[in-house]
């Protein structure tokens, strides 16, 4: 089945069943918003901590495919009903629940969100917000029609030091942006064949439900579940997908960037199975008012950063973090490293002390229990109808565009891929069918 066959069923769904959209739902009778988790194992079992250390939160069900993710899940929330399928989950549930938390593989990420959405539910979705380019457009749209409250898992997004970064930069502290560039030693590509033969199941896993829309395969461990799907395209999106949305966030925030005019990926030529193993993806962007005419960003990851780039170089031969990203301006460079570190200011080779009292921001918190917290309780609160989130699917669905593009860029090393974002394809034709993806019905 079509993605877009798959919405129009959804679709379906919530015209049989009218719920009210999160605006209007009444939470619990205490007040409390009352939650649904898909996915509670890995990071899934971070943000169930962070959402339920919400004082107004009340954990109604927990949802995995896992039987010992969802045991040990259950087990921290006994009252919680618990699920094997999402969809029996949101069908059940129906107006029991106020909020749904999405924190499967990438590939489930659309297929459980925009169920969820449908039903009128606000969705905290981890990152990127999808697996293809249309899904992406498509949670966005639907959030939009249903005035939904939604907020993509870029938890760092609301750390004082991007924060921070963001304010420096749209002050013009280096003048107009010029390039980016980012960097992660992560390496989530896989240069090797198919997987061959099968593994019998484990009892714990329903294999059939950890697939979900992509197409049936059989079962081998330690090749999909858990964690190391991210390496295939099938279901992740590489070292972008993973690192590359954080990263690229306060670039993308603080610079005001629309999505990319071109895209090039130098790499080696991928399998078709898994993503190249080293990537280095330059995009050009349309200016905006804090970049010049020309602005580019450049990400790279695998080895991480050119080690003798000479908009790299840190005063003192100090070594540069990491992982991070540098935005080289026409009268200086700030340095981000990845991550609670202040940035910091770099002119004529060197550090140059900054006077930030005149930003309105409270004292950064350097725990990251708390400092993680805020991204998720500001979720809740917008939910309950106070403030708004700082990465809702408007904001979110432009940035994974963007990272989705590099990551289709990856299937044409060394080509400059054109997009025209208006019609939402690239002038390559070839490209066009990496843009959407079958869904299988299970
Ligand atoms: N924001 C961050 O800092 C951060 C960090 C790590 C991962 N992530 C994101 O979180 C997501 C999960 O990554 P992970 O590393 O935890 O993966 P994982 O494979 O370790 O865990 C995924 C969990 O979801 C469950 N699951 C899989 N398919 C399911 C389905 N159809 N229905 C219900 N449960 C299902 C699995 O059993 C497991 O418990 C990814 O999108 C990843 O990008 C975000």
């Amino acid at each position: 089945m079509k993605r877009r066959d798959f919405i129009k069923n959804t679709a379906a769904l919530s015209a049989i069943a009218i719920f009210p959209s999160c605006q209007n739902t009444k939470p619990a009778l205490d007040g409390r918003l009352r939650t649904a988790h898909i996915g509670v194992g890995g990071m899934g079992a971070e943000d169930l901590r962070a959402i339920a250390s919400h004082d107004m939160v009340k954990v109604t069900a927990l949802c995995d495919v896992d039987s010992n993710n969802l045991a040990l899940a259950r087990s921290l929330h006994p009252d919680a009903k618990i699920y094997r399928d999402y969809r029996v989950m949101l069908t059940e549930l129906g107006d029991e629940i106020d909020a749904v938390i999405v924190s499967t593989p990438d590939h489930t990420h659309a297929p459980a969100s925009m169920t969820a959405m449908q039903l009128g539910k606000a969705v905290y979705c981890q990152k990127p917000l999808t697996h293809h380019v249309s899904e992406a457009r498509a949670m966005n749209k639907l959030a939009q029609e249903k005035n939904l409250v939604t907020q993509m898992g870029i938890q760092v997004h609301s750390f004082y030091d991007y924060k921070l970064a963001t304010l420096l930069i749209q002050s013009g502290i280096i003048g107009k942006v010029k390039t980016v560039r980012a960097w992660s030693p992560k390496n989530w590509g896989y240069d090797g064949p198919a997987p061959e033969g099968s593994d019998p199941v484990p009892g714990n896993l329903n294999w059939n439900l950890w697939l979900g829309t992509a197409a049936e395969r059989p079962y081998k461990k330690e090749i999909y579940h858990p964690g190391q799907w991210r390496k295939l395209m099938d279901f992740g999106c590489g070292t972008l997908g993973d690192m590359g949305v954080h990263i690229f966030d306060t670039p993308y925030n603080a610079l005001a960037l629309d999505v990319p005019k071109t895209i090039t990926n130098n790499c080696r030529m991928p399998t078709g199975v898994g993503f190249p193993e080293h990537n280095v993806v330059t995009y050009e962007f349309p200016s905006t008012e804090y970049t010049t005419d020309n602005f580019k960003w450049v990400w790279y990851d695998g080895t991480g950063a050119p080690p003798a780039h000479e908009e790299l170089q840190l005063p003192d031969n100090e070594e540069l973090h990491d992982q991070g990203a540098m935005f080289i301006g026409e009268e200086g460079s700030l340095y981000l490293p990845h991550f609670m570190e202040l940035p910091k200011l770099i002119v004529d080779g060197k550090y140059v002390t900054m006077d930030i009292s005149a930003f309105d921001l409270e004292d950064p918190i350097r725990d990251y229990e708390i400092e993680g917290a805020k991204h998720y309780h500001q979720f809740v609160d917008a939910c309950l109808g106070k403030g708004e989130c700082s990465a809702p699917f408007s904001y979110a669905s432009r940035l994974t565009e963007t990272i989705l593009l590099g990551v289709i860029a990856g299937r044409f090393p060394n080509q400059t891929l054109h997009w025209d974002s208006a019609l939402a394809i690239f002038e390559e034709a070839e490209a066009n069918e990496f843009l959407d993806g079958d869904y299988r019905e299970f």
